[in-house]
């Protein structure tokens, strides 16, 4: 197990992936960290959709015109949802979950990627969450924040350097 510093460190998008799948236990483990997530008064307003099968992930991966390809070479793909009448504030809860479960996933030692869904479209205007909604039978009032990609690393990628950590963006008693 990584110190939680170095896991934040060394989580970084990652967008190529290899041929080995994960493990049960693995995928396991990622879906208990995303239900232990927190959430505006307890709604759990959230609910995920585990895809791992081939021809979906490649159908998912042109759901919208840009940044979604690398879908089709991950091996599972977790799809984010929320529900608005349950929580006003799902897309925050959605959001918590979602990278709970890019943490977890490094912690694994498997790479991750948020692919954004919500407010997204592909090349016709089409709306990416329709898209989503259509292949995986999603119900309405349930909405699509994002699909996290995931699989074993195909791909280094440099830790964060904290030496470019945006100190500008912290202000001290007031703005
Ligand atoms: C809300 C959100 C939406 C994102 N959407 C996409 C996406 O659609 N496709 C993609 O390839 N990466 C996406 N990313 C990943 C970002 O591009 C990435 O986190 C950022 O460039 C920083 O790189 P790093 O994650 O390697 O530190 C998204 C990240 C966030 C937080």
């Amino acid at each position: 197990m990584k110190d939680f510093h170095e896991l934040l460190r060394t989580r970084r998008s990652t967008r190529r992936y290899t041929d080995e799948e994960i493990s049960p236990e693995d995928v396991k483990c990622i879906m208990e960290a995303a239900l232990m997530a927190p959430s505006s008064k307890r709604s759990l307003s959230w609910e995920f959709v585990l895809v791992e099968d081939t021809a979906m992930l490649e159908r998912l991966s042109v759901c919208k015109e840009h940044g979604a390809k690398l879908i089709a070479g991950a091996k599972l793909a977790v799809v984010v949802l929320g529900d608005p009448t349950k929580s006003d504030v799902w897309i925050e809860d959605a959001s918590i979950a979602a990278t709970l479960i890019q943490l977890q996933a490094e912690e694994a030692g498997l790479g991750s990627c948020w692919v954004q869904i919500r407010s997204r479209f592909d090349e016709n205007g089409e709306s990416a969450e329709d898209n989503v909604r259509e292949l995986l039978n999603i119900p309405l009032p349930m909405q699509v924040l994002a699909i996290i990609a995931l699989g074993h690393k195909g791909e280094e990628k440099t830790p964060f350097d904290l030496e470019k950590a945006a100190w500008e963006k912290v202000h001290i008693g007031q703005w």
